[in-house]
């Protein structure tokens, strides 16, 4: 195996604790990696007012890959007042790092699988197994926003679209806009991943989630790509559902879903749901993926009432290893992690708080260890 370059961010909170789990398991697999340190995170907001710094940008472009903490988030105004003085009133304006990581990298590809291991108590059901495919870099998440509209912006709107004219009277400070972009290139490459995973992993249905219905132009154009996309492979089943509906469903019969495909937004809502059902955020793994770099994480954020308790359940980042392992295309690494994690969570004998046990993040990672 040749040797890899791993940029290792923990970030903020619970971040290093879980990384640290994950990292008594990948040497006991015998990964053979550098591991460098990245800085990213609120310390590096307060006192550089970057949480994301250049630095650890160019760290990123430089590495095989990419394992990711947590990091804390506060709104714009609360972030501004933790600025350490000499920053204060400069017109920096606080974005979350990992919105930038996956937009600046364009990391595309939010890749969410939702699996439930035999014997979890915390399973909703046991034959669960979807993966999402969640556009990563625009759609509501743009940053495009008005939070004061400003007035030559409502003047081309109201010129522009007539269901505008119920606002355009307001003043700019008495309404917001958050721009929902959909491009048709973003739409295709990520329904194009869904559906080559699909084909590449004997998955036998695509569901495309959107609300078109209603959301004509962004959704509508998500479907319409999708539907043209579909053709491309017959042998897949191709299924569409609104995204209100598809709670529901998902509900109802998880065990009839498959590979699902999202927008930004619903693809975020939707697999939060999806993680719920298999035992929730210690067990809620994703990579962000792009081309050239992925970056993978647990999908919760830095629990602060946890922080330093070494409490919290590990495996979320455990399997965020194993899906990078997967990515390196070390398949024999990466399905032994999974065996070994599967094993100690059917065997039921250490457990977090999070599964009705009293094990330390530590004592889970060595237990994965041990068998392997
Ligand atoms: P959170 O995910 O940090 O924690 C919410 C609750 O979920 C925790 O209090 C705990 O009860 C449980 N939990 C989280 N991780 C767990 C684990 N590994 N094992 C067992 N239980 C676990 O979300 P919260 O409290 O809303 O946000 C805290 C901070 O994290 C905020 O500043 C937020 O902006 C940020 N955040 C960061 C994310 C990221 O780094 N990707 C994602 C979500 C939130
Ligand atoms: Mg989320």
């Amino acid at each position: 195996m040749r040797k890899y370059k791993i940029a290792w961010l923990p970030g903020d909170g619970i971040g290093g604790e879980v990384l640290e789990a994950l990292k008594i398991t990948l040497d006991k697999l015998d990964f053979n990696a550098e591991y460098i340190n990245g800085d990213i995170g609120w310390e590096f907001w307060c006192n550089e007012g970057d949480s994301l710094p250049k630095r650890t940008m160019e760290l990123l472009n430089s590495v095989d890959a990419a394992i990711f903490g947590a990091i804390t988030s506060k709104p714009v105004k609360a972030a501004e007042a933790e600025l350490i003085p000499e920053l204060r009133g400069k017109g920096l304006v606080y974005r979350s790092p990992i919105v930038r990581m996956r937009q600046e990298l364009d990391l595309y590809c939010s890749l969410r699988p939702t699996k439930a291991y035999l014997g979890n108590p915390l399973n909703f059901r046991d034959d669960i197994d979807i993966i999402m495919f969640r556009e990563n870099t625009e759609d509501l998440y743009s940053g495009v926003e008005f939070n004061t509209v400003p007035d030559k912006l409502k003047a081309v709107i109201a010129e522009l679209s007539p269901p505008f004219s119920r606002f355009k009277d307001l003043p700019g400070s008495e309404f917001a806009i958050s721009c929902k972009i959909n491009t048709k290139f973003a739409s295709e490459r990520i329904i194009r991943e869904a559906f080559e995973f699909a084909k590449n992993n004997n998955r036998k249905k695509v569901t495309i989630i959107h609300k078109a219905n209603v959301i004509r132009a962004t959704d509508g154009l998500f479907l319409e790509i999708a539907k043209n996309v579909a053709k491309e492979y017959p042998e897949i089943i191709f299924d569409e559902a609104n995204v209100d509906a598809m709670t529901m469903w998902l509900l109802k019969n998880p065990e009839k879903y498959d590979v699902l495909v999202a927008p930004n937004l619903y693809g975020d809502i939707i697999s939060d749901l999806c993680a719920q059902m298999v035992g929730g955020l210690g067990f809620a793994c994703s990579g962000n993926i792009g081309k050239k770099l992925a970056v993978f994480e647990p999908t919760h954020g830095s629990a602060p009432k946890y922080t330093g308790m070494y409490k919290v359940n590990p495996i979320a980042t455990i399997l965020a290893g194993k899906m990078m392992l997967e990515w390196l295309g070390e398949q024999m690494l990466a399905d032994k992690l999974e065996n070994a994690t599967a094993q100690v969570i059917s065997e039921g004998k250490i457990k977090t708080y999070d599964m009705g046990g009293n094990n330390t993040t530590l004592e889970i990672a060595q237990a994965i260890a041990d068998k392997l």
